[in-house]
């Protein structure tokens, strides 16, 4: 069975990494993997970090192209190497425009399409824009829907997709993370941290309740404050923010740093939209870090030390909970409300006076923040990528 993985932005790849891997190395799978590389930097820092070469990089990102240029250039030269490679599966992950362009030029050359990540919906088509229309274009086109909840599941479900075409998988997402989690924090982000006078793990501060013989009560806030500092981790990107809602976000961030009590670091995406506001509102502000886009590995240990994540991410939202660590999501809607249902993220919008204040309730009320800082993932156990491998063979035994 010759399988083709497609992907093209940082988070795709990072989603994508336990899965390529495993299908090397299943005996009876020939296993090729192709990026769009619709992101360059961000892409190829974790091509490097998973060690993954891809056989085709039709390297496409362009500064500031539009989706329809972007579109036009996957369809153009994706499919040449579609039709050398005659894979019997493609495999993409999630909502971008290399999935929604990718799954339908494998339906033209009537190649089975797995969709990796299937059944996210907000309902609302500008929201996430234009990630909610790609994802429900690729549920029509896919032949197995990787779904990683009950709740996905049953999006899917209620769009008449046949029960025997999904499988439960968990996120891959999980798989990727617990790996990276594992390997040292690079020098770079501890002597960060230290510079910045961050206070301990945040990992051991919250398991304070269940594992401190100190009562929560008994600890003062102001005492924590002279101290150490408090990590707040942010990342905003989406194009629905663009515009007001970033620029609200940033007034957020200044307005909390003044409290003197934390340190913000924002490692800041190279999309020009982002880029220039976050760059006019908060460079040279004291207790704002902005930093280029990290790779995963430093990512991964800053959120482990975070004691807040303000996010527009959908994969941090997916992340956070494995740490325990709670998401204040600066968006409207979420495709990921388990999250929300389990209490470890909560939607708080972009209009800056709430923000604030959601944050400042978690920053000051300890009870408040043990409410939400509990560690119990509902995206994934990290054995997605052997779910999906073990659906593919199956279905190669067992054609539907
Ligand atoms: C894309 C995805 C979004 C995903 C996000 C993750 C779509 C429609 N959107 O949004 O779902 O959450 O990736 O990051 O597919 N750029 C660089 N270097 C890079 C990457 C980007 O300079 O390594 C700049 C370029 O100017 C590029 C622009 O960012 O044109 C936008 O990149 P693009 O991939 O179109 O969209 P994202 O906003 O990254």
């Amino acid at each position: 069975m010759k399988i083709l993985s497609v992907f093209g932005t940082r988070p795709e790849a990072v989603k994508m990494a336990p899965i390529v891997h495993l299908l090397a190395q299943t005996p009876g799978i020939e296993s090729r993997v192709c990026v769009t590389a619709q992101h360059r930097q961000m892409l190829d820092q974790v091509l490097e970090l998973f060690q993954i070469q891809p056989d085709y990089d039709l390297d496409l990102m362009r500064e500031g192209q539009s989706l329809a240029q972007l579109t036009a250039g996957i369809f153009l030269h994706l499919d040449p190497v579609l039709e050398e490679v005659q894979p019997d599966w493609v495999l993409a992950v999630g909502d971008t425009t290399t999935v929604v362009t990718t799954c339908q030029l494998a339906f033209y050359r009537r190649i089975k399409f797995g969709h990796v990540e299937a059944g996210l919906r907000t309902h609302n088509k500008w929201h996430p824009f234009p990630e909610e229309i790609n994802r429900r274009l690729a549920t029509t086109m896919a032949d197995l829907h990787f779904a990683p909840t009950d709740w996905s599941r049953r999006n899917l479900l209620h769009e008449g997709v046949d029960e025997k075409d999904i499988v439960v998988t968990g996120n891959p997402v999980i798989d990727a993370l617990k790996y990276v989690a594992e390997q040292p924090a690079p020098r770079f982000v501890t002597e960060l941290l230290e510079k910045l006078g961050i206070e301990s793990n945040s990992q051991e501060s919250n398991s304070l309740e269940s594992d401190s013989p100190m009562k929560l009560e008994t600890i003062r806030p102001e005492t924590i404050k002279l101290k150490a500092k408090k990590l707040i981790l942010v990342t905003a990107h989406r194009r629905e923010n663009f515009g007001q809602p970033i620029e609200n976000i940033c007034h957020a961030l200044r307005q909390l740093a003044e409290r003197g009590d934390v340190e913000i670091v924002y490692p800041v995406h190279l999309n020009p939209n982002v880029q220039e506001p976050v760059n006019r509102l908060l460079q040279g502000v004291k207790g704002i870090t902005l930093l280029p886009p990290l790779d995963y590995l430093p990512l991964v240990h800053l959120m482990k030390r975070a004691t807040l994540i303000l996010t527009d991410s959908g994969g941090l939202q997916e992340e956070a909970p494995t740490f325990g660590i709670p998401v204040l999501v600066l968006r409207e809607t979420t495709e990921r409300p388990e999250g929300v249902a389990a209490g470890t993220l909560r939607l708080v919008g972009t209009e800056t006076s709430r923000i604030v204040q959601e944050a400042a309730r978690l920053l000051d009320d300890e009870s408040e923040y043990a409410k939400m800082a509990k560690a119990s993932n509902p995206y994934g156990d990290g054995h997605a990528a052997e779910r999906i491998v073990e659906a593919l063979l199956q279905r190669a035994e067992n054609p539907a």
